[in-house]
């Protein structure tokens, strides 16, 4: 059956250009504690996604380069969700270790500023580099009190100002994409957004969420989802199945 699909299913471009399999548009949350309890889980999912986003908890109680070793070792690509966000100087020298340990992307907090994003992106290797804009945990009186101003506009400074860093794309609420894919000058960043959840699976504490053919119709490039496909309702299956059956919903959504 995936064969079948993978087969019929014809790639598609992402906003640069590049041709891109369905399921690199998938990256898992892969938010566990400790390595044992991800290994079957990576084990199962590899063949039917793009990548694995280890966050801060993973990295900071085992270390980034153990934790990139392991998902290599079993054939899994990382989004180091490393979310630098300091002086250019550092974030020109994380980058590089970043870089250095083969992931494919990592990323910056946009309102480190222009410098520091571009501090990232002459290190960034042959990774990728993505600018997270307002983080979406935000509210909206908070980000006001925060950024001075309203959310929205924000995240439009913010990726206005990574696509001047040159960096390959940004991370963004699925709300925001509406408005992002109006600016022609942000038309070849890719957009990566969490806050994903099939018409399936349980929402969870996410609380503004959007389906993964809203997402990709919007102009999402890729999907940051954790629980639907890593326990995903009885009905559904194992893993596996849900990242298939998101494939699915992703390649209609592409047309
Ligand atoms: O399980 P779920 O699909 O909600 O996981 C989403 C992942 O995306 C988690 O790792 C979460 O930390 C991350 N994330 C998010 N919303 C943001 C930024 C990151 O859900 N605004």
């Amino acid at each position: 059956m995936v064969v079948l699909y993978q087969k019929i299913i014809p790639e598609k471009s992402d906003q640069k250009g590049n041709l891109m399999e369905i399921k690199d548009r998938i990256i898992v949350a892969l938010d566990v504690s400790s390595l044992d309890k991800a290994q079957s889980l990576v084990e199962e999912l590899v063949p039917h996604v793009g990548c694995f986003k280890v966050g801060l908890e993973l990295l900071t109680a085992i270390g980034a380069p153990k934790v990139v070793e392991f998902l290599h070792s079993l054939g899994g690509k990382v989004f180091l969700d490393s979310k630098f966000d300091d002086i250019p100087n550092t974030v020109g020298k994380a980058s590089a270790a970043a870089s250095g340990l083969g992931v494919s992307m990592f990323n910056v907090h946009a309102s480190a500023g222009v410098e520091a994003m571009m501090a990232a992106v002459e290190n960034k290797g042959s990774s990728q580099v993505l600018a997270v804009t307002v983080l979406t945990s935000l509210e909206e009186n908070n980000a006001h009190l925060i950024f001075g101003g309203p959310s929205k506009a924000k995240v439009l400074q913010l990726a206005r100002d990574a696509k001047l860093a040159g960096v390959d794309g940004i991370i963004c609420s699925p709300q925001e994409l509406e408005l992002l894919g109006k600016q022609k000058e942000l038309a070849d960043l890719l957009k990566v957004t969490p806050g994903i959840r099939p018409e399936w699976a349980a929402a969870g504490d996410q609380k503004r969420i959007t389906t993964p053919v809203i997402a990709i119709k919007a102009g999402a490039t890729a999907l940051v989802i954790g629980r639907p496909i890593t326990k995903p309702p009885e009905e559904i299956g194992k893993p596996a199945e849900a990242a298939k059956r998101i494939a699915e919903e992703i390649s209609t959504a592409l047309g």
